[in-house]
């Protein structure tokens, strides 16, 4: 490395923000001041998404307008549709999000790049519909009409899972939801300011937050970790295999993170619906290889469990397929990345950073057929 670099950018403050602290003491997570903890013990994620974006609570009667116009995007333009409809059953839902996302920018573009906030909602209120149109309908199926469906927590469940889902599966998605809507400049966050930064719009902000979350090491680590307990059969077979991926030095996905150092605080939230969905279900199997797999990551390598590992157990308890699980984190996301581009906006500057040359010292050009 050479002077003042940073590989990944660790410990660099690459700008100012007053939407979110984390890591804080090694382990605080407030959203615009409120600890995590607060919000998703009281709050709904309709409350969580006004505040980020607006940066106040609402009132009642804020919070009643805002959910209404809320379910009132859900529609989808119809170019929007026909497009999520001729996407193939196989393709990842990532993706299809991506491409859902891109053609709204078609079929509803920006009208200018002032603020940038009922550009915001209107995406925020259509994704659950995206993400239902292409689930249910590359499967030949009709989309559930939502009629009735008031909670944005609950539509989302509506659209990604198969049977109709209880009570406490819709407070597991609020909960995860709020845990999932906001983390300072974390990567795609970053990619979303870096955009938006160059005066794009803001579809096109949201497109390359979703190509940067898909990634394993940020948002695709949900799969991943589902994928890990899933081939275990029981707790010790779970800690003898774990044992033997870090004797591989293996990555385990779900653990570790590039700013809390002591505990992730989002953990403990959703180890606790995890460990309620199961219980629920009478089916404690993944909950108990899952604590298995945390305890030996603590015991070997000191590292703790993140927001993605029991993220996993939890969705996948309540009826949710793997792949879905990173589009879901979209779908909660969107309120951080909206926030962030709507700051990034009113007091912007091109992030532009410089790069520590490592490459060939000066050459003399050589023509083709010298080489
Ligand atoms: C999130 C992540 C990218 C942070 O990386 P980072 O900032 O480089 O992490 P650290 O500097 O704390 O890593 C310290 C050491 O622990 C190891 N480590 C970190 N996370 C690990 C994991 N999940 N499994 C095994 N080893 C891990 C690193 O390889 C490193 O080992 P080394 O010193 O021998 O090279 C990393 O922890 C990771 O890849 N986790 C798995 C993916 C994941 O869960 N992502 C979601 C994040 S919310």
């Amino acid at each position: 490395m050479g002077e003042n670099t940073a590989e990944g950018l660790r410990g660099i403050r690459a700008g100012n923000t007053s939407i979110c602290t984390v890591g804080a003491e090694g382990h605080g997570l407030h959203y615009r001041g409120y600890a995590i903890e607060d919000l998703a013990e009281n709050s709904c994620f309709e409350e969580v998404a006004y505040l980020l974006m607006k940066g106040e609570l609402p009132t009642q009667n804020q919070l009643d307008g805002w959910c209404e116009q809320l379910q009132t995007h859900r529609r989808l333009p119809g170019l929007v549709e026909d497009i999520l409809r001729r996407l193939p059953a196989d393709a990842h839902p990532m993706d299809v999000l991506r491409t859902g996302v891109s053609a709204m920018g078609i079929a509803e573009p920006e009208p200018g790049l002032e603020g940038g906030f009922e550009t915001a909602v209107r995406l925020l209120g259509a994704l659950p519909s995206m993400l239902g149109t292409w689930y249910w309908g590359s499967r030949g199926k009709d989309v559930p009409s939502g009629d009735g469906i008031e909670g944005f927590a609950a539509y989302v469940m509506l659209m990604v899972k198969d049977d109709t889902p209880s009570d406490l599966e819709c407070r597991l998605m609020d909960a995860s939801l709020i845990l999932y809507a906001e983390h300072e400049f974390n990567a795609s966050t970053f990619t979303s300011r870096v955009c938006a930064s160059t005066l794009a719009d803001f579809y096109a902000c949201i497109v390359g937050a979703i190509g940067t979350l898909s990634g394993a090491l940020h948002g695709g680590a949900n799969e991943k970790a589902m994928a890990l307990i899933q081939q275990f059969k029981d707790p010790e077979d779970a800690a003898r295999g774990v044992r033997e991926m870090l004797a591989q030095r293996k990555l385990i996905m779900g653990f570790g993170h590039g700013v809390y150092r002591v505990r992730d605080p989002r953990n403990a939230i959703i180890k606790g619906w995890a460990k309620k969905v199961s219980e629920d279900r009478n089916d404690l199997r993944l909950f108990e290889i899952s604590e298995a797999v945390e305890q030996v990551m603590w015991d070997e390598k000191r590292l703790f469990a993140n927001l993605d590992f029991y993220s996993a157990t939890a969705y996948h308890m309540a009826g949710i397929d793997t792949p879905l699980f990173t589009p879901i984190f979209v779908l909660s996301r969107t309120s951080g990345w909206a926030a962030h581009v709507i700051e990034q906006r009113a007091d912007n500057k091109l992030i532009r950073p410089l790069a520590n040359y490592i490459g060939p010292e000066q050459r003399t050009y050589l023509s083709i057929e010298d080489r």
